[in-house]
Formats: structure tokens, C-alpha cells, sequence
């Protein structure tokens, strides 16, 4: 059998050439060169009486958007109703959703029990696995034992080439298939590895040709690299429609899935789990176990934090240790580094806390990320704390821990952040309040200096 020919071209500026190369003669770059299939010089050729620009093609009806039609599919619902929340309802029919994550964080384990809940509500499933055998599988899947879930119902084909899994698709027609992972399956005519951004990118778009017509709903499971930098997930952001980052630490229990695009439904969703010996386990109450578990130290407040569109109270961390090296150490787990440097030196210039040459260490609890501006308060009055050695007290007679939430300006200003009514409200149902934030506090040093004054030393 011939060969299917592929080229291999740069992704920076789309010279091609026959054969890989490590440098684009094109543009001089390093590691772009993509290997994907020619395409054939007589479908772009212009023919006699063809149109030159549109290559012979009939033009194609257009319709105004009022003539659209709208009627909608009901959405396939999951039934792990995080999941269900964060993809806007369920999953769309045909819809392709890619979900992210590094390894062990509980993929797997996640869509196992998404497949076992709708086999269990009637849907056709299936679970396409290139990482586990058939036998692996059903021992993950005995674990998960949810009341609804018929966890061992659900069809899997262990294989890695893409055209069997294609030809399984198109015989089995299920209503939602799991690809799991899409980095093991490869395409036999590209000579790349599985893996490899053209390998990536080929299977994802061929599976996506043949579930898109039969309304079948694919959901992509990718392996990301701590950095986000592994070739696979990040070069299909712009192909699916929805991507779902699940995120948080292995060895902590909790685990955030958060949509990071999602074309029906918002991004601002996010839900909580946590992994326990029966599978994953979606955390409702997840500022009750916070506040309960906060540590009332030097050094320690409550963040009233959003989760997407609701709100979450997380508690901060933060010490301040005296260091022989040079720079001193600024380590920070689950809020953003450059943030931390920036709140230190607005501390130290405009709230007169400074850390100098000590090392900061600064962690938000239970493996929880928090990447929003508001988390800015809580850095500070917990380095603060840190720093001063004081505990500082909260809640109506200062022995709950302080609850704080609000962006810090360059100028030692509290800036407002969005809900923060919400906010408010979710500290009130733990009785933190009054909670620290603008405009009740115009400054951080006026932040810092209320709340320091209800501080008890150690
Ligand atoms: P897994 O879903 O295989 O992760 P991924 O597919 O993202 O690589 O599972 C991750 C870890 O979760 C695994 O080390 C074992 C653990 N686990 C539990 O603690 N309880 C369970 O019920 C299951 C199924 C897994
Ligand atoms: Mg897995």
C-alpha cells in the first residue's frame, strides 16, 4: 500500500519541508517543525472556468441569525454535579471537551464515573483507554461506588490506533465516548511518536470528524505537565469546545476542576473534590471544612475567596524565617509568585513591614489555587503576621480567625474586587465578620493596623 504523503511544516511560519528538521530553514527557529498530511496540488489548483480565489468552490447559502434554529438537545447530564455545573449544565451533544490535568490527579477516575452515571441514565457510552488494560480498568471502576453509577456497565476498548478507535466509534454510534488519553493513540500514516504536537493534533481532529455528525460527545482526556508545557492539550485549546482543567495536588486530598473555555457555558465555574477510597468525592462544603480546620497562629488568616461564581473561604498561610541565603527564598503554593513579590514590597513601603532578607514561605491550604486579585489582602495581613509574630483575631470578639478579602494598589491602596457581597455573606454564615476589605479599609496599612490591634502576641 502507497504511503500517504506528509510534509513537515513550521508552526511559526508555515514553511514546509519533505523531512523534519530541528531548525525551520524558513524563519530560523528552533523545534516548530510539525509533521502533518500534504495537501495535494490539483485540490488548490485553479481549473478552466473556475473562479481563481475560491478555487472552483459553489458558494454556500448564508442565513441570518434571527432564521437560525435554536432548538437545542437536552444535554447530557453527568450526575456528579460539579462536573455537570462546570461544563454549563451537562454535556452537549457532538460537543468535544478536553480535560486536563497532570498525572494521578484522578482523570481517569473522574470520567469513569461520568461514563457509569449516564450508562446508568440509559445513554450508550463508551471508555477508549491507550494507558490501562481492560482488567486495570475494571479494578478502578470496582472501586467506584456511587449510588447511581453503574460503574461496570460501561463498554472499554483498550487500543492505541486511531483508525480501530475510529472504526469503533462509527460502529458503536455511543452517545458520549472518553478518550483516555489522547497523547497514547496515534495515527499509523504519521511517523511521529504518540505524543508529538502532529500525532496530538491529527487524532483530536479526526475523532472530532467522525463523533461531530452522529452528535457524539467526546470528551478528550490529556496529560499536562506541571508547567503546562507538554506537547498535546495546550496545541487543541483552539479545536474543542470546551477545556476543563483539573487541577491540585496528588498527595492532598483536594482538587479543583475548572472550565478554562468553555463555548455553552461560563468560564468562571469551578467545582471542588476530593479523592477518597470510593473515588472522587464533590466537596459542597468546602468553606465549613476550611474555616473549621484554620489554624488561629501567627501568621494564618481566611481568604473570602470566589470559586468561579461561588464563594469560597480558604485559609492563608504565611512564615517568615530568617535566612542566611542570598536572595532569600520566596516559596509560594497556590497563589502566584510574582503577586507575592509584589505585596511584599508594597508592605514594606507603604505599611512599614518589611521581611528584608528573610525567607517567605506563603501557602494556601489543602492544595486550593487561588489566581485572582483579591487574594492580595490575605497575602499581606498573613506575612504580616508572620513577621510581627502575632495572631491576628477576627469575628465580632476577635477570637475567630480574621477574614479578608481586596486587591492592593501599588500606592498601599485597597482596590474592590468583584462579589464582594457574596464574599460577605459566605464569611457571615461563619460568623467572620466583620471581614477586612474595602472600602472599610481604604489602605493595607489601615487594614493592617485594625487588625493588628485586636492581635493578641505570642
Ligand atoms: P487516576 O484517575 O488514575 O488519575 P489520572 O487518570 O489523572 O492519572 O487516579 C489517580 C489516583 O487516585 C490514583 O493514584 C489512585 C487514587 N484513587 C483513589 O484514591 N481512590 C479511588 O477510588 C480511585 C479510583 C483512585
Ligand atoms: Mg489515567
Amino acid at each position: 500500500m502507497a504511503r500517504t504523503a506528509t510534509i513537515h511544516s513550521c508552526g511559526n511560519c508555515a514553511h514546509s519541508e519533505p523531512r523534519w528538521m530541528g531548525q525551520c530553514p524558513g524563519c530560523g527557529a528552533w523545534n516548530t517543525m510539525v509533521e502533518e498530511f500534504a495537501t495535494t496540488a490539483a485540490s488548490t489548483a485553479p481549473g478552466p472556468g473556475r473562479l481563481r480565489g475560491a478555487g472552483g468552490a459553489r458558494p454556500a447559502p448564508v442565513t441570518r441569525l434571527k432564521d437560525v434554529d435554536t432548538t437545542r438537545a437536552p444535554r447530557l447530564r453527568t450526575h456528579i454535579n460539579e462536573v455537570d455545573r462546570v461544563l454549563g449544565g451537562g454535556l452537549v451533544p457532538g460537543a468535544l471537551v478536553l480535560i486536563g490535568g497532570s498525572p494521578g490527579i484522578g482523570k481517569s477516575t473522574l470520567t469513569g464515573m461520568a461514563l457509569g452515571n449516564l450508562a446508568a441514565a440509559g445513554a450508550q457510552v463508551l471508555y477508549v483507554s491507550g494507558e490501562e488494560s481492560p482488567q486495570q480498568i475494571r479494578l478502578r471502576h470496582e472501586r467506584l461506588l456511587t449510588p447511581t453509577c453503574a460503574a461496570l456497565d460501561v463498554p472499554v476498548l483498550a487500543e492505541t490506533d486511531l483508525g480501530i478507535v475510529l472504526a469503533t466509534i462509527q460502529s458503536e454510534r455511543p452517545d458520549v465516548v472518553v478518550i483516555d488519553s489522547v497523547q497514547t493513540l496515534h495515527a499509523t500514516e504519521l511517523t511521529g511518536a504518540p505524543g508529538s504536537v502532529g500525532q496530538v493534533r491529527e487524532v483530536a481532529s479526526r475523532i472530532m470528524q467522525v463523533a461531530k455528525p452522529s452528535g457524539t460527545a467526546v470528551i478528550l482526556v490529556g496529560h499536562v505537565t506541571k508547567e503546562g508545557s507538554l506537547a498535546g492539550p495546550r496545541v487543541l485549546e483552539h479545536l474543542v469546545d470546551c477545556v476543563l482543567q483539573f487541577e491540585g495536588e496528588r498527595e492532598r486530598t483536594y482538587r479543583t476542576l475548572r472550565a478554562l473555555k468553555n463555548r455553552f457555558g461560563s468560564t468562571n465555574e469551578a467545582g471542588v473534590f476530593e479523592m477518597r477510597s470510593g473515588g472522587l468525592v464533590e466537596v459542597l462544603d468546602a468553606s465549613a471544612r476550611f474555616v473549621s480546620e484554620a489554624t488561629r497562629k501567627p501568621g494564618s488568616v481566611v481568604l473570602a475567596a470566589m470559586e468561579g461564581s461561588r464563594p469560597l473561604l480558604v485559609e492563608v498561610q504565611a512564615l517568615v524565617s530568617p535566612s542566611e541565603l542570598v536572595p532569600p527564598r520566596r516559596v509560594v503554593n497556590g497563589i502566584d509568585r510574582n503577586r507575592l513579590a509584589l505585596v511584599l514590597a508594597v508592605l514594606a513601603r507603604h505599611a512599614g513591614v518589611a521581611v528584608g532578607s528573610a525567607d517567605v514561605f506563603v501557602n494556601v491550604v489543602g492544595g486550593v489555587r487561588i489566581d485572582e486579585p483579591g487574594a492580595d489582602l490575605a497575602i499581606a495581613l498573613a506575612v504580616a503576621g508572620a513577621q510581627r509574630n502575632v495572631t491576628l483575631g477576627g469575628g465580632p470578639d476577635g477570637r475567630l480567625p480574621v477574614a479578608c478579602f481586596g486587591e492592593i494598589g501599588l500606592t498601599g491602596e485597597l482596590r474592590a474586587v468583584a462579589h464582594a457581597d457574596r464574599r460577605l455573606e459566605e464569611a457571615a454564615k461563619f460568623g467572620l465578620a466583620p471581614v477586612v476589605c474595602p472600602p472599610g479599609a481604604p489602605s493595607l496599612r489601615a487594614a493592617l493596623r485594625s487588625v493588628l490591634k485586636a492581635a493578641a502576641p505570642n
